[in-house]
């Protein structure tokens, strides 16, 4: 990412709860037959078992994120919060780190984790991160 990516430019907002969204889809049709399911469903699997004990945290199968080139791809989102867009998340390597980086999200008021609370895959993978709705008075 270019620019500012650091800071969110607007003002503070309230903490929220943090939804990880996984594509489950993704590296489906590199292992249809394999029994663990494809690398999207092994991590969701292995973020749903360790999320009980992140109560701001949840975790959401999702079948399609539009970046099908770069498995697994995962979100970041909250209310009122900047969302993130991240590809290249490993089942076997990540989970802890997306759990941490999941976190650090939910501190951040506006959602921007500071860079030295971005795992390496958040560093390497952002696709693109969406501001959050504007309020409406
Ligand atoms: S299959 Fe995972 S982003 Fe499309």
């Amino acid at each position: 990412m270019s620019g500012s990516c650091g800071s969110a430019g607007r003002r503070p907002l309230s903490n929220s709860p943090v939804t990880v969204f996984v594509c489950t889809a993704c590296g489906q049709a590199a292992q249809p037959d394999s029994p663990e399911g494809s690398d999207g469903q092994r991590l969701f699997s292995a973020l749903s078992a360790e999320a009980a004990r992140f109560p701001d945290i949840t975790i959401a199968d999702v079948d399609c994120l539009a970046v099908c080139e770069t498995p697994v791809v995962i979100a970041f989102s909250a209310p009122g919060k900047w969302s993130y867009v991240i590809g290249g998340a490993d089942p076997a390597r990540d989970a802890g780190d997306i759990l941490a980086a999941a976190t650090a999200v939910a501190a951040s008021p506006h959602g921007v984790p500071a860079i030295k609370d971005r795992p390496p895959f958040f560093k390497k993978g952002v696709v693109s991160r969406i501001p959050p709705l504007p309020s409406r008075a």
